[in-house]
């Protein structure tokens, strides 16, 4: 490595431990490059809500989310993580499409940058469904939040039946 790069790495290291996690995310000036979405979900601002909002708080609506369809049966579209990906995950050029963990895939590409973990794509479509499942049955237990499904093998599809 570098001395460059080691030098690099410190600075994001001391600008991360000045400034709390989100913020330091989008005020430090070397910020990860988020794949662009397909279509606009509203003419108004891009996002189901606005960008601002869906930065800070998208875990939380995609929580309550799963919660509300696991929970109380409720199935409302609107924070349905099969449209994230549906609208976020586009092919590249030569129509292949980057997976879950890549910096090139939407939501990689913050969660690298932040050393964000999340088990979603463990079950979940890392893809849009026009690309062909790859989802993984082999994952032992359903995490919290999805209690009322029987079993792994009902994958999600995501849409409203
Ligand atoms: C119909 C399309 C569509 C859907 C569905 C959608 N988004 Fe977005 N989203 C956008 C657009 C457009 C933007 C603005 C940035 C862009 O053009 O890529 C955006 C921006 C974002 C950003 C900010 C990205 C940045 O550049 O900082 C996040 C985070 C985000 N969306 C998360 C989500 C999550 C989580 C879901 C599912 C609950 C979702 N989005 C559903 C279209 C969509
Ligand atoms: C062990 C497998 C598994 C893991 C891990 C998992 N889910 Fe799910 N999830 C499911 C199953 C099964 C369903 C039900 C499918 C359906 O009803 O469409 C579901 C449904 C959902 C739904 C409602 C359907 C939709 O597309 O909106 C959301 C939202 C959701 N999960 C979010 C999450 C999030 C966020 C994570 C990570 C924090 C996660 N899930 C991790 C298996 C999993
Ligand atoms: C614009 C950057 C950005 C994008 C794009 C993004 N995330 Fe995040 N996400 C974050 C940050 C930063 C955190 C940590 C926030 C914190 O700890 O306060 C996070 C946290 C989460 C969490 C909670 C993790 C935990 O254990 O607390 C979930 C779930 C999540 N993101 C799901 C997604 C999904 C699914 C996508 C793609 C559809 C996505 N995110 C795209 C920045 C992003």
């Amino acid at each position: 490595m570098s001395v460059g790069l080691q030098m690099k790495k410190l600075k994001l290291l001391l600008a991360g431990l000045c400034l709390t996690l989100p913020l330091s995310l989008f005020a430090a000036g070397d910020l990860p490059v988020v794949p662009k979405a397909k279509t606009k979900a509203t003419a108004e601002y891009g996002c189901v809500n606005p960008i601002d909002d869906m930065r800070r708080n998208h875990m939380d609506y995609l929580l309550h989310q799963r919660d509300d369809t696991m929970h109380r049966g409720i199935r409302t579209t609107k924070y349905s993580l099969a449209k994230c990906v549906e609208c976020h995950i586009s092919a590249d050029d030569e129509g292949n499409y980057a997976e879950f963990g890549e910096s090139e895939h939407f939501c990689s590409s913050c969660h690298n940058y932040a050393a964000v973990t999340i088990d979603c794509f463990q079950c979940h479509n890392d893809k849009p469904e026009s690309a062909g499942l790859s989802q993984n049955s082999s994952s032992p237990t359903l995490p919290e939040g999805h209690e009322n499904v029987a079993s792994n093998l009902a994958l999600p599809s995501g849409d409203a039946k």
